[in-house]
């Protein structure tokens, strides 16, 4: 059933749910904004008169490219901000986050977008990367940067927003977790030789929503007055997954020729999640709303619910090892 309306989905032209009035003024993060879904985020943001939108880079480069295409398309100057983040390196990570917390007087939006797509196995700070790189590096920049939105809450009496962008996809990764939650999680998945990498991009987005989903319910919206809510942008023609091997290109090519998205479609999800009511905090969005019904039964029953705590739990510890007193802050 979630086949067909995935299916149905992909051709609904989406509603573009931001303007002046609900970004005038404001400061966004995006991560990722270089490119894909990121960038056109950052460009709708742009062109709908916000103060500052920080587009969060690796490749520098990129970024005063993308900034400067942001700017010829939107005619405003000196809005968009290039700032590097490698969310392969924990240093970096938070440098960001110290850069962001000093520099910014206020954080209205935080994207977090950015995010890959391996099929070869390899290391980033220990961790296989698309986990350091979608999970752990992307819930520790989520952390770090609750002080700046709570504080920015507490100020401006608006509501800031946390979204993470996420992928439909992961409900095809069940089997990819250990059984019961009583394993080590992320040791099973640094374990190369049981790595099925033809998968682990679903797998790495199932990790990263059972993350949020309990980062959610731990910092409830009526008490800290940021939305975290998360996204599957659908499929979308970006050029995620460019560096896999070809089969899994031509076969991702071929998709997106009969399906896909593109990226500016895809990025109205984000900005949905970016506007969206206290109603959405917790929850999966799709399509421009609140589809939690999208969400296998598998994910929220009890056993479910004990892969998720275990999941933070997990993550807790990697964080604290890396920057200790971060999960107690809030
Ligand atoms: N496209 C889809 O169909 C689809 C479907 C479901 C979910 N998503 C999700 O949507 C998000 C955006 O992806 P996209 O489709 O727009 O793909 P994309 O065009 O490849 O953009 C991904 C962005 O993430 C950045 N990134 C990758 N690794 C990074 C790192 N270590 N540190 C900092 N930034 C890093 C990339 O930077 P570089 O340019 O330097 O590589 C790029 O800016 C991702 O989280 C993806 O999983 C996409």
């Amino acid at each position: 059933m979630f086949v067909v309306h995935f299916l149905a989905e992909q051709y609904k032209t989406l509603p573009i749910l931001v303007n002046h009035d609900t970004c005038s003024g404001k400061v966004y993060i995006v991560t990722g904004a270089n490119a894909g879904l990121g960038l056109e985020t950052a460009r709708h943001l742009v062109r709908c008169s916000a103060a500052r939108v920080i587009l969060a880079v690796r490749n520098l480069t990129a970024g005063e490219e993308a900034k400067l295409d942001i700017e010829r398309t939107t005619g405003r100057n000196g809005v968009a901000e290039v700032w590097h983040l490698d969310l392969a390196s924990f240093a970096s990570v938070q440098a960001f986050a110290a850069k962001a917390s000093s520099e910014l007087e206020q954080l209205d939006g935080f994207v977090a977008n950015a995010g890959i797509l391996l099929d070869k196995f390899g290391l980033s700070e220990g961790y296989e990367t698309s986990m350091t790189v979608d999970v752990i590096s992307t819930m520790l920049l989520s952390m770090l940067m609750m002080p700046k939105l709570v504080e920015s809450a507490r100020r401006s009496g608006t509501e800031p927003h946390l979204v993470f962008v996420v992928s439909a996809l992961r409900f095809t990764a069940q089997k990819g977790l250990a059984k019961g939650g009583q394993e080590d999680i992320f040791k099973g998945l640094n374990d190369e030789k049981r790595a099925n990498m033809d998968s682990r991009f679903a797998l790495t987005k199932l990790v990263e929503m059972y993350a949020v989903r309990e980062f959610a319910s731990l910092l409830p919206a009526d008490k800290t007055g940021v939305i975290i809510n998360m996204v599957s942008p659908g499929l979308c023609s970006t050029g995620l997954g460019r560096e896999a091997r070809t089969w899994i290109r031509a076969s991702q090519d071929t998709l997106r020729a009969l399906m896909a998205r593109t990226a500016e479609q895809g990025s109205r999800t984000i900005l949905h999640g970016a506007a969206a009511g206290r109603d959405s905090h917790g929850t999966h969005l799709s399509g421009c709303e609140i589809k939690e019904y999208w969400l296998p039964k598998w994910m929220t029953d009890a056993d479910g619910q004990r892969k998720q705590k275990q999941i933070w739990k997990e993550l807790v510890a990697k964080m604290e090892a890396v920057k200790p007193g971060c999960t107690t802050a809030l």
